[in-house]
């Protein structure tokens, strides 16, 4: 009898060693099954790749060091100098910046698009012909949608792919894959490992598309650790419930906030006031937990709003069981004013929020009483 582990062990190695030379040479080479040097594979790591995969219902996945890899990784697959990509004007700076730095750079063309408005994803896919159609399922901060079997349909018209980045979702809300996206990245920093003690990321697709990530992650080394997989896979079985319950105060937080006075609008994914609910509906298995707020008293409530809760952690990741905030124009954004944040899509009071574990109770009472701090530190004074 063999008794199996029932969690995937720490393969905590560098190097396998092989047989022989014919054996090296044929794991080397992929003819045969194996592992020889952990860049190339490793089976904690490995087995992280194949559960994501599972999720999506993909034919295959691969895991990677970050979400910023496996999108790095996933680019570098399908792109060449000349090619263009386009990429929702809402969306992680950080990708932005990656498509310029580490594409543009070198010849690729960047441009940006309104992926809300799927007439104007077709008439920039009619202008050039475009390689890559890039979205964010939810995207970051705001929290507006990709209508991803329009915006797939429009892609594959114009003869471009459809990358879709799911980390605001996660596979408990979304598939992409089902939706016709070509290729799915998580950052699985996020919602996947759920903790917010790890870093990894993940790409999943057609065998031949992860096929090409691997050889561009080979190449460029973005490797995963086996301890970070470990951690990743340990989060997975509760992915489910995590997200069931983070969703649910997440909608009690949504709701309430938007019947408050000095809020503008809250977009929350589960809100029948959503501007696409019925994208949310379509693609969605729930709201999820992330939320974005935009506070009336624009910049200077947001800043007060944002030092004055107590139970959420002051911080610009999000996806974990522990309650995050951000007001981008007095962090991450700093240095834009009024028109450069609209132009990305960011309000001076906008806040987002990726909702935890926390009792639902506690938390509306932390964020009422930084609403009521920052209308007080905003309203106008009263006439002598
Ligand atoms: C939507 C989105 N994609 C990708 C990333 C990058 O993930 P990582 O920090 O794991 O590289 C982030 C990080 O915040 C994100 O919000």
């Amino acid at each position: 009898m063999t008794q199996t582990p029932t969690a995937v062990p720490i393969y905590q190695t560098a190097t396998f060693a092989s047989g022989d030379a014919e054996e090296l040479a044929a794991v080397l080479t992929g003819e045969q099954p194996g592992y020889a040097y952990s860049r190339i594979d490793n089976p904690t790591v490995t087995a992280l790749g194949d559960a994501i995969a599972e999720l999506h219902d993909a034919e295959a996945g691969i895991a990677l060091a970050t979400g910023m890899a496996a999108i790095h990784a996933a680019f570098l697959s399908l792109l060449r100098a000349g090619d263009r990509v386009l990429i929702g004007h809402v969306g992680y700076g950080t990708t932005r910046t990656q498509a310029i730095s580490a594409f543009g750079r070198l010849g690729v063309d960047i441009a940006y698009v309104d992926t809300t408005d799927v007439g104007a994803v077709e008439a920039a896919l009619r202008a050039r012909p475009t390689r890559i159609l890039h979205v964010e399922t939810i995207a970051n901060p705001t929290c507006v949608l990709a209508d991803l079997p329009a915006l797939a349909a429009v892609a594959h018209e114009h003869g471009a792919l459809l990358t879709v980045d799911n980390t605001f979702a996660s596979p408990a809300l979304c598939r992409p894959l089902e939706h016709g996206a070509d290729l799915v990245m998580e950052s699985a920093t996020k919602y996947l490992s759920g903790h917010s003690d790890v870093m990894a990321g993940a790409v999943v697709g057609p065998r031949d598309r992860i096929a090409a990530v691997r050889s561009a992650l080979i190449d460029t080394g973005a490797t995963l650790g086996p301890f970070a997989a470990f951690l990743v896979l340990r989060g997975i079985p509760t992915l489910a419930v995590r997200m069931e319950r983070q969703a649910r105060t997440a909608l009690a937080l949504a709701t309430f906030l938007e019947r408050q006075d000095g809020v503008n609008g809250v977009i929350h994914p589960g809100l029948p006031s959503h501007p696409q609910a019925d994208v949310a509906a379509r693609i969605l298995d729930g709201g999820g937990a992330m939320l974005s707020v935009d506070l009336a008293g624009g910049r200077e409530a947001g800043r007060v709003f944002f030092d004055t809760l107590r139970i959420p952690e002051r911080t610009a990741s999000l996806g974990s069981v522990h309650t995050m905030v951000v007001h981008p124009p007095s962090s991450s954004h700093r240095a834009l004013d009024a028109s450069q944040l609209a132009a990305a899509g960011i309000t001076e009071g906008l806040l987002r929020i990726s909702v935890g574990l926390e009792d639902e109770a506690d938390l509306l009472a932390d964020v009422d009483g930084a609403l009521r701090a920052a209308r007080a530190a905003t309203a106008a004074p009263s006439p002598a």
